[in-house]
């Protein structure tokens, strides 16, 4: 396919140099004020000469979001400078910046920060080995949440961000609204599928709201999901179908499928065969685009996933090792494997991917 390193232009105008963008990647690097370091700050700009768009790390929108170590935050005023080196550092190089807006409610941490609310749509404990029962939110409270996601997108508009992600995925508090083992309430934001999807749409709004209040036509906004839930009870690609149609309708520039491989089947009905890309290709058509991710990690691989109906495609792994990842596809060089200094990593990131089970089965080494 020979438009993968052609301009890409998403649905409110925003132009790609090409259809590869950086997945969002934690790097358990910021400063312990939670601002950005100077080695996160050199791994952006490395990556932003590359790719066609730089999704950010998860980025928190609130004090009770904070999930990781050293994570990232965009809780309020005082991280406006930070958010702009931030943005700077991607936007320089000519590639598009797009943060990633983020809360980890019953996925947080216990202990990890002092005096921490783990709060989830309801007291149901995560199905993982250190996870603590988080307490039920109020419905009050989720408003308070709703307001904390818009103001995290006027700061980084603000900050001169080309756009904002919802994290939808991976198991976060947006996705445990919308999943029934997380979400168990009997008021408007719980019960049906409908009323689960009341929380990730309001979020949905709301943002394109301050989009339209203080953003450009062509800022974009995008939604990360998580297509199915392993769980019982737990989300379906039935419920995901209603939920990507739903999104269809909304001014979004694309909306991100989260999977550990790109030409995933379903995992809860191994009798399915169809491509979960090819379901939701099917209800979403070319009412936004699409971006694939997982196990992305050759031109094959791109090639594939644009043929399967991805519009673009999101590279994670694979752009930690080789910082000159989209060069290397491009002149059709091998992918570096090799985690070292020229993967320009921030060095608590690069000391947690040594410790990671699976990446050498995967072909990664560490010198
Ligand atoms: C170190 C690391 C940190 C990650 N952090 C995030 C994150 O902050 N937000 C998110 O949506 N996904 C996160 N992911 C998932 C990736 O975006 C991606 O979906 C996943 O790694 C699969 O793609 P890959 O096979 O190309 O690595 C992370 C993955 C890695 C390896």
């Amino acid at each position: 396919m020979n438009d993968i390193f052609e301009t890409y232009q998403l649905k409110h105008g925003a132009t790609m140099r090409s259809r590869i963008a950086l997945a969002p990647m934690t790097t358990y690097s910021s400063n312990p004020d939670l601002t950005l370091s100077d080695e996160e700050e050199t791994y952006y700009n490395a990556r932003a000469k590359e790719f066609g768009m730089v999704i950010t790390a998860a980025t928190a929108v609130s004090k009770n979001a904070q999930a990781f170590d050293n994570q990232i935050s965009i809780r309020d005023e005082r991280y406006l400078e930070s958010m702009r080196r931030l943005a700077t550092a991607i936007n320089k190089e000519g590639s598009r910046s797009v943060l990633q807006i983020h809360h980890g409610g019953r996925m947080n941490k216990p202990g990890l920060y002092p005096n921490q609310d783990i709060v989830s749509a309801s007291a149901v404990k995560a199905e993982r080995p250190y996870a603590q029962t988080p307490r039920k939110l109020r419905t009050s409270e989720i408003y308070d949440i709703i307001d904390d996601f818009a103001n995290a997108t006027r700061l980084a508009i603000l900050a001169g961000f080309d756009g904002v992600e919802l994290h939808g995925a991976n198991t976060y508090l947006i996705q445990q609204f919308f999943s029934p083992h997380s979400n168990r309430r009997d008021d408007e934001f719980g019960g049906s599928v409908e009323r689960r999807l009341k929380f990730p749409l309001t979020l949905v709004d709301r943002v394109l709201a301050v989009k339209k209040q203080y953003g450009k036509d062509d800022f974009i906004v995008g939604y990360r999901l998580s297509p199915e839930e392993l769980e019982e009870p737990g989300i379906t690609l039935a419920d995901t179908m209603i939920l990507v149609d739903h999104l269809a309708t909304r001014d979004l520039d694309y909306i991100h499928l989260s999977q550990g491989n790109f030409r995933n089947r379903s995992l809860r009905d191994k009798t399915d065969t169809e491509p979960i890309i090819t379901k939701v290709k099917r209800v979403v058509g070319d009412r936004t685009a699409i971006i694939g991710a997982g196990g992305i990690d050759s031109l094959d691989d791109i090639e594939e996933a644009l043929a399967l109906g991805y519009d673009l495609v999101a590279l994670g792994t694979i752009a930690l090792s080789d910082a000159k990842i989209v060069t290397h596809l491009r002149e059709g060089v091998t992918p570096s494997r090799v985690f070292d200094e020229t993967s320009l990593l921030p060095s608590p990131l690069f000391e947690r991917l040594k410790s990671w089970r699976g990446l050498s089965d995967k072909g990664y080494s560490f010198k």
